[in-house]
């Protein structure tokens, strides 16, 4: 710890004490008995791609998201990359996306042939609207991917109608959204498919990587079956090696599916307990640090913690000093990052103020209150000689 901050720490703010950016064992240990028994099952059944256990998951999953069907695949991106190949988006198509959002939602529209527009998000919500959309569509737009960061919906009525109105396939990346509603509606149901990450970080995360596509359309559902599985026929009894189309390998792991089952009836009281500590910091956080909204419709999920703070680089690190992890989500924009360059629309004033002053706080389920308060306390000393960050461009 630096002498600056030695001598700056409040006595109630013990350096050594820690507040961990994530803790996964807070919900591991909620489901660790059940999956053990549920994994001495597969092993015992030696079946360890596919089964009843991965079928039962995609039901559940389907049910829970309101849904016809979940295909289960490897991981969010492969959802992203199978959804946008069963849709048919490739090579001369536009496929509209926020420049904030992590890099696997360009990276899929890029591995498909498929062209990037990237555009700006909304100050308030770190998040792309319809009148961000409206704006980049051109005769070459195919596609709009509503990426639900933070665990938060934009308006998605309003998108709806715009994809609507321009003949364009609404696909949603839910991979920070599980359990988020807009009217009620849960993530992933308002698009022709909804994409999910089952990352362990994520509000309902595996215990490896894992991710699904869900959709109400059978026509896509069973394309991805077919594709998640290198393009093997739906319901032939000759099946083994009989490929219909190009696919690739992106199965669900047996063990993971026995996972997400236990953890899935665990999820909507993981979300509320998000809830109320969102709601702890919102009350608590000190002037100079600006919370992204929520907008009124929607019930969020709070996968992450995203204020607006001045001098972001330096809040963190004496946050850090003081035994507090933070993130940052995300560092560099998309259309800024080296490889994805080449598709940049040129400026995008929101996100890249943005970039500067986003950082994530602690958050998961049964973060203590008591954490919270002292994030809050040593943000509002950290920040105590700091003006405010500022709504107006160029402040
Ligand atoms: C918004 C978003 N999209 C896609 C992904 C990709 O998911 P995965 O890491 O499971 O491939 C993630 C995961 O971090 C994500 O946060």
């Amino acid at each position: 710890m630096s002498a600056r901050i030695e001598a700056m720490a409040p006595p109630h703010l013990p350096p050594s004490s820690s507040v961990p950016f994530l803790d996964l064992g807070t919900t591991t240990a909620v489901v660790a008995t059940e999956v053990r028994v549920g994994w001495e099952k597969v092993i015992a059944s030696n079946r360890f791609v596919g089964g009843e256990e991965v079928e039962a998951f995609e039901e559940e999953w389907a049910a829970y998201c309101g849904t016809e069907y979940a295909m289960g695949v490897g991981n969010g991106t492969d959802a992203l990359v199978l959804a946008l190949r069963a849709l048919d988006l490739g090579p001369g198509d536009e496929v509209i996306i926020p420049a904030n959002t992590f890099v696997a939602t360009a990276e899929a529209v890029v591995l498909v042939g498929a062209t990037p527009r990237f555009v700006d998000v909304s100050l308030e919500t770190g998040l792309m609207g319809a009148d961000e959309v409206e704006a980049a569509i051109s005769e070459r737009t195919r596609a709009i991917i509503a990426v639900h960061l933070f665990g938060q919906l934009t308006d998605m009525e309003d998108l709806g109608r715009c994809a609507t109105r321009h003949g364009l396939v609404l696909i949603e990346d839910a991979a920070q959204a599980h359990g988020a509603t807009w009217r009620g509606i849960r993530a992933g149901a308002f698009g022709a498919v909804g994409c999910f990450s089952f990352y362990p970080g994520k509000n309902l995360g595996a215990f490896g990587d894992a991710g699904a596509v869900v959709t109400s359309d059978l026509g896509i559902a069973e394309r991805i079956r077919s594709m998640r599985d290198h393009g093997r026929p739906g319901g032939s009894e000759d099946r083994h090696y009989n490929h219909v189309r190009i696919g690739t390998n992106s199965r669900l792991d047996t063990v993971q599916a026995v996972t997400l089952s236990a953890k899935l009836r665990h999820l909507d009281q993981w979300n509320e307990d998000r809830r109320r500590l969102a709601r702890l910091y919102a009350t608590e956080l000190p002037p100079t640090v600006v919370p992204l909204g929520q907008l009124p419709h929607c019930r969020g999920a709070h996968h992450l913690m995203v204020v607006r703070v001045p001098q972001r680089d330096r809040v963190r690190a004496e946050l850090a000093a003081l035994g507090i992890g933070t993130g940052v989500h995300y560092p560099t924009p998309c259309h800024q990052l080296e490889p994805y360059r080449h598709w940049s629309p040129g400026e995008l004033p929101n996100v890249e103020r943005l970039s500067g002053q986003i950082v994530s706080l602690p958050m998961y389920p049964r973060l203590p209150d008591s954490d919270v308060l002292r994030v809050c306390e040593a943000l509002a000393h950290v920040t105590a000689d700091l003006e405010p960050v500022g709504d107006r461009l160029g402040e």
